[in-house]
């Protein structure tokens, strides 16, 4: 398993519930480390353009709307496997599909308000990471 770097998002629905820390824990407890994080209210235009690739699919507009919809925070993970990992940490897109013990089951209400987005590959990795941070705010551990 190669060290990897992963981007994450904490979705405005966990925000606004106060889970952050309860999330990162997740994260710590499975070995992958927090190395950039920011609070951010996302633009109208940022999150077009970080959803771009599914601007064609019927749920683009609700999607861009409720990563409006409040302050998201923002981290990239680095760890063994680190893409995969907070992929089965965050549990299935749908919280009703998600397995026990999965971030979504735990603290996400619908498929819509989902509490965390994670890179789906190493390739969007990067682009997602590179989209939010600055390398220089990217610190390796
Ligand atoms: S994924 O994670 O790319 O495999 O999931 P996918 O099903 O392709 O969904 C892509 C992102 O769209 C969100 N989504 C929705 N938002 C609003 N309404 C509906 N019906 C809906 N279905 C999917 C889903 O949470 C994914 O967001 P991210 O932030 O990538 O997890």
């Amino acid at each position: 398993m190669t060290i990897e770097r992963t981007l994450s998002i904490v979705k405005p629905d966990a925000v606004a519930k106060n889970v952050i820390g309860k999330i990162y824990d997740r994260f710590e407890s499975a070995g992958l480390k927090v190395v950039a994080a920011k609070m951010k209210q996302l633009s109208r235009a940022e999150a077009e353009g970080f959803y771009a690739v599914h601007a064609a699919r019927p749920f683009f507009n609700d999607l861009v709307n409720f990563m409006i919809s409040g302050p998201v925070m923002i981290q990239a993970l680095e760890g063994e496997g680190a893409i995969l990992k907070n992929r089965d940490l965050m549990g299935a897109t749908n919280p009703k599909e998600a397995a026990a013990g999965t971030i979504r089951a735990d603290f996400a209400d619908s498929i819509d308000a989902n509490a965390v987005h994670g890179s789906d590959s190493a390739e969007n990795a990067a682009i997602e990471i590179a989209y939010f941070f600055a390398s220089s705010e990217v610190y390796s551990r």
